[in-house]
């Protein structure tokens, strides 16, 4: 590992606004963190790209974040988390965090957890893997995965209290209640707005882990004991970059993280 500056902001990035989530998580539980946001809009979605694209991405978005000086690289992306974690460990040598690892930890979190559903897009789900890490850590574990690759459009299109939508999660989601799923790990950048649904759908009969609010609290463990916790007084300074503008991104990156932000600025990788 480098030497890193305690005060220098925590560099985030996903393919396009969803991973303001983590955002709006790291916000919450790091109230005194700088934060610099990368989202790729231009080359959104990630989750029907293949491995080896995924992985390139995911190289060139933390190289943007290191040139801007960041402490530690949060991966808010899931497809990305899923495909290239191991390569920007292995390129990169300052903290990198995704958001697969502390999804894991929360699920097994309960020991009583004995059949884990997992949904994410079709890249994530076909990588398995949550599936491996989950299966490694509780071989006994009964994991059942499903790819919901209609999800993040209807989020996106704001039609979360839409019958099509609540129809669309029940069909989704009925293979994995029919065998008894107790837990269900929302694998997803977007996946967070749905939780009032989710919760309505399923009765409060099965545990969500939401990998954004998990993601931020590993996040400020990992700080805390690397002693990488910012200290300088001032207000701390949210900067989002996006790889295209459109008055659309503005739109979903409000209710993503739901507050305001100043200008957002275009960058080409
Ligand atoms: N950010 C992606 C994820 O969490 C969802 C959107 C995409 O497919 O790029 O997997």
């Amino acid at each position: 590992m480098i030497e890193v500056n305690p005060n220098a902001p925590l560099g985030v990035f996903d393919s396009g606004v969803g991973g303001l989530t983590v955002v709006r998580a790291l916000m919450d539980v790091l109230p005194g963190e700088s934060i610099i946001y990368l989202g790729d809009t231009a080359r959104v979605p990630y989750g029907s790209k293949s491995p080896e694209t995924i992985r390139k991405f995911a190289v060139e978005d933390t190289q943007f974040l290191l040139s801007k000086g960041v402490k530690a690289v949060v991966v808010a992306c899931n497809t990305a988390t899923a495909h290239a974690m191991p390569v920007l460990q292995s390129m990169f040598r300052l903290p990198i965090i995704g958001v697969l690892e502390p999804g894991v930890e929360a699920t097994l979190a309960d020991p009583h957890c004995q059949r884990v559903g997992i949904i994410g897009t079709a890249g994530t789900i076909k990588s398995c893997a949550y599936q491996h890490a989950l299966a490694m850590k509780r071989p006994d574990l009964q994991i059942y995965a499903e790819a919901t690759p209609l999800l993040v459009p209807l989020i996106e299109e704001d039609w979360i209290d839409h019958p099509a939508t609540k129809m669309i999660v029940k069909e989704y989601l009925k293979p994995m209640l029919d065998r008894g799923m107790d837990t269900l790990v929302l694998g997803c950048t977007h996946y967070p707005l749905l939780k009032p649904l989710l919760v309505k759908i399923l009765n409060n009969k099965v545990r969500l882990v939401d990998s954004a609010v998990v993601c931020a609290e590993h996040v400020k463990r990992l700080l805390t004991e690397q002693e990488l916790l910012r200290t300088a007084k001032g207000k701390p300074k949210l900067e989002l970059y996006l790889t295209d503008l459109s008055e659309q991104f503005e739109t979903l990156a409000k209710r993503f993280l739901r507050a305001d932000f100043g200008r957002v600025q275009r960058v080409s990788l």
